[in-house]
């Protein structure tokens, strides 16, 4: 049987990672600064996450949510208390789509309503409502476009308020956009989406999946707006590599038996992982430091010549070139070996490494693109 076709392939294979480095089959050394989309947020592996991981495979890998599962209370309350969201619910899954589509059920379990208000250049997902949720009609299939989803422009206030009504049953918004180039929310646009959800009962959504977990020098982005979603999704950095997800549910939205399930969601491997992952968060301070660093990271960045725009919190970085983002991150990979993310937005690049990302490899990145962009200067006509 071959492969269906699904990304196009860069030309590796990588066989060993380790912090911020990935080793292919030919022993070539690589400088992963985008942790396969966003996913390794405390490193390739760490060694406190790989203990873990062995203990638990030692002990217990998987059995199913028909008995009591202690991982899942113990990381329900860590994630609370990191977070700030003690007061929250937890349901685990496995993926950022699968957390979308079960935020998007429960708000339409909680209130019985069917349309949503997503935003222009959202990706929420590639599963049924997650994908209706997302701006782009490509990956859509014919069964999955309606017209119960409007899409409206970022931070753009009076459509916000011009659409909000009874009939809307949530508004899904990202923390950070991410595949959709880098693109903040601000604080006032957020705080009216709470204050327009609470006014019209509809559920706020935060989809945390990639700007969340510290990427952003917050636990979550929308905390820099001070506001309070009805449900947050995570996902992607929450395992470092193994699939796990959730959406945390606030008391409003009582649960009830039957509504949301999984086979696979919150087995004991996952939560292993997730707690590992927690567990290196907090013993190396790694919001604070990704905070400080990106803050570093996105003044100097803004100073290179031929940058159109630097944007991001954190280490949730997106860098607007004029013209040629595609050949930048092409020499990137095959002069520098230096790994990093597209966008819907062909010229503008992500920068979404593990949290725990040094200055030697920030300096190394720097440099390379400094190269890179000195040979795309025009000499200047005397
Ligand atoms: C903000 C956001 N939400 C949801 C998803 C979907 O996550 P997954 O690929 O794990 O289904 C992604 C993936 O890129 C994402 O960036």
């Amino acid at each position: 049987m071959k492969l269906f076709n699904v990304y196009p392939l860069q030309n590796m294979v990588p066989v060993k990672a380790k912090g911020s480095y990935i080793w292919d089959n030919n022993g070539k050394e690589y400088l992963d600064l985008y942790g396969g989309h966003a996913v390794i947020s405390i490193g390739h592996s760490h060694p406190h996450y790989i203990t873990r991981l062995e203990e638990q495979l030692n002990k217990i890998a998987f059995y199913s949510n028909s008995v009591i599962n202690p991982l899942q209370e113990q990381l329900a309350n860590k994630l609370g208390e990191m977070s700030g969201y003690n007061d929250h619910e937890l349901f685990l899954c496995n993926s950022g789509a699968e957390a979308n589509e079960n935020a998007l059920k429960l708000a339409s379990f909680y209130n019985g309503r069917k349309k949503v208000i997503a935003f222009e250049k959202s990706f929420h997902g590639r599963t049924s409502l997650a994908v209706a949720a997302t701006h782009d009609a490509k990956i859509q299939a014919p069964l999955n476009q309606t017209h119960d989803v409007v899409f409206l422009p970022m931070n753009d206030v009076d459509a916000l308020r011009e659409n909000m009504s009874e009939e809307i049953c949530a508004v899904i918004i990202e923390g950070i956009q991410g595949v959709g180039g880098i693109v903040e929310p601000n604080a006032e646009f957020l705080k009216l989406i709470e204050e327009q959800c609470k006014k019209f009962g509809a559920c706020f959504i935060a989809d945390e999946v990639q700007s969340g977990y510290g990427r952003s020098g917050k636990f979550f982005a929308h905390q820099y707006a001070g506001v309070s979603p009805h449900i947050i999704t995570i996902a992607k950095g929450m395992g470092n590599g193994f699939p796990i997800a959730g959406v945390m549910i606030s008391p409003e939205i009582k649960s009830k038996y039957g509504l949301l399930g999984t086979t696979f969601g919150g087995n004991h491997l996952a939560c292993a992982a997730a707690l590992a992952v927690l567990e290196v968060i907090e013993k190396e301070d790694l919001i604070v430091h990704a905070k400080v660093v990106g803050e570093e990271w996105i003044k100097n960045l803004s100073e290179l010549p031929g940058i159109k725009e630097v944007r991001g919190k954190g280490l949730m970085i997106g860098i607007e070139f004029e013209d040629n983002g595609a050949m930048i991150k092409e020499k990137l990979f095959n002069e520098h070996h230096i790994l990093i993310g597209t966008s819907s937005d062909k010229n503008v690049l992500r920068l979404l490494p593990a949290l725990n990302v040094g200055e030697k490899e920030i300096s190394k990145f720097n440099l390379a693109l400094s190269q890179i962009l000195l040979t795309q200067t025009k000499p200047q006509l005397i």
